[in-house]
């Protein structure tokens, strides 16, 4: 896993560097970020050497603190983006106030902000300062954004005082970042089938029609799924998009092989996810030569092609099963009839005329209609997030459904 350590300016901050040293024993890629204020205690230096890695310091300029750059005032974004875990140990009470209220003053509580990553915090100050009501309801306030606090030690403090503030022992830190890790990964074990992407039907060997789809959506659910532990298969219509890591990708053009390629790889998964754009109809005849223009009106004949969704669902057994419905109007309505006629689990509904939603997008404004009844409508947000909550519901789903083979099993 790749875990960010912030380091804030803390006595407690040499501590940071056998957790370095820990974390890597146990595997991980560990990148250390240090607040200013944590370089009047510790050295960057120390940190290069124990976690072989550049250390990040300033936001807006190199580590030598010379001239601004463009490198250095992205980074933020690239570290988030490579951030599996945010950890910030120790934690000052002047940084989890930062981080309680949004204030994106330096590298670290920059990236806390840009980055999507579960977070630990462990804290530790005077005890007074732990103590004081400000600093409780800032805690407060990254428990309920579901941020894990690893509670100080109670203990003799630097400061000749006694009591908690003293930050909490390795194994106890190092045991909060293995419970998060094991969360992130809810969906080990599982096989999910996704499908993006368009299909191209073709009409003679250089033209085809297809739809507007960019596969962005369904992407978003492989690389979010792959991440959550499952093994991942994308059956993939064209589109311009690269493969997320650990995912394993066949690449089909028509309705017909993304068909084929779904029935064949369905019997070893334990979910579907299709969120392809599938023609309904192919053109009848495929021309051997191209079309040639003519005066006349061309007329061409479609027929239907397979429902895919609702052929996975004829034998889905406890399968979880989820469909996609890109509507333009009576979105609900017209959902909620697609989960019934195509017996899904679950189906995400959009509205592709609303802002912020549909095709070629980043973002995504959809609503999740359940079997169980449950109506999710989330506001607009990253396709990345609206899959993250997809997998949650279907985990949810997984859950009821898998419950009577569970009784059964128990007589
Ligand atoms: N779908 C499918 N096979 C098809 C057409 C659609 O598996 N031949 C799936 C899509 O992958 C999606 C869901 O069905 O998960 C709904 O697609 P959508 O185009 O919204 O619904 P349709 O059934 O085609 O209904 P309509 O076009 O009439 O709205």
């Amino acid at each position: 896993m790749r875990i960010t350590l912030g380091v804030s300016g803390g006595v407690a901050a040499y501590k940071a560097a056998e957790l370095v040293r820990r974390l890597q024993q146990e595997g991980h890629t560990v990148q250390v970020v240090m607040t200013r204020a944590a370089r009047e205690f510790v050295t960057p230096l120390t940190f290069a050497a124990l976690s072989g890695q550049k250390v990040i310091t300033d936001l807006f300029s190199d580590s030598s603190g010379g001239e601004a750059n463009l490198e250095s005032a992205i980074e933020h974004i690239a570290v988030a983006q490579r951030t599996d875990l945010l950890l910030i140990a120790p934690a000052t009470a002047d940084i989890i106030a930062k981080l309680a209220r949004g204030v994106a003053d330096e590298f670290l509580t920059t990236l806390y902000l840009a980055s999507t990553a579960p977070v630990v915090v462990a804290p530790a100050m005077n005890v007074n300062m732990w103590n004081h009501a400000a600093t409780q309801e800032n805690v407060e306030t990254l428990r309920r954004r579901g941020v894990k606090i690893v509670q100080p030690d109670e203990g003799y403090l630097a400061c000749g005082m006694t009591g908690p503030g003293r930050l909490a022992g390795i194994e106890e830190i190092l045991a909060a970042v293995g419970d998060v890790a094991k969360a992130q990964r809810d969906l080990e074990g599982e096989t999910i089938l996704v499908s993006a992407g368009p299909t191209w039907e073709d009409l003679d060997p250089v033209r085809f029609i297809s739809n507007r789809s960019s596969g962005k959506m369904g992407y978003a659910v492989a690389e979010a799924a792959a991440k959550r532990g499952a093994k991942v298969i994308l059956i993939s219509g064209p589109v311009n998009l690269e493969t997320p890591a650990g995912v394993e990708r066949m690449d089909v053009r028509t309705a017909q092989e993304m068909h084929r390629a779904i029935m064949e790889r369905l019997p070893g998964a334990s979910m579907a996810i299709l969120a392809a754009a599938v023609a309904d109809y192919r053109p009848v005849e495929r021309a051997t030569e191209k079309i040639k223009k003519s005066a006349r009106p061309l007329t061409i004949s479609f027929e239907p092609t397979t429902d895919i969704l609702a052929d996975v669902t004829m034998n889905k057994g406890r399968k979880v099963v989820v469909g996609f419905a890109a509507e333009t109007d009576h979105v609900a309505e017209n959902a909620r009839k697609k989960l019934v006629s195509k017996n899904a689990d679950l189906i995400v509904a959009n509205d592709v005329t609303a802002e912020g939603a549909g095709f070629d997008r980043d973002t995504n404004v959809v609503t999740l209609f359940s079997r169980d009844g449950r109506d999710l409508a989330l506001p607009k947000m990253s396709k990345g997030e609206v899959a993250q909550r997809i997998l949650d519901e279907v985990i949810r789903l997984r859950v009821a459904l898998q419950a009577p083979a569970a009784r059964r099993s128990n007589v």
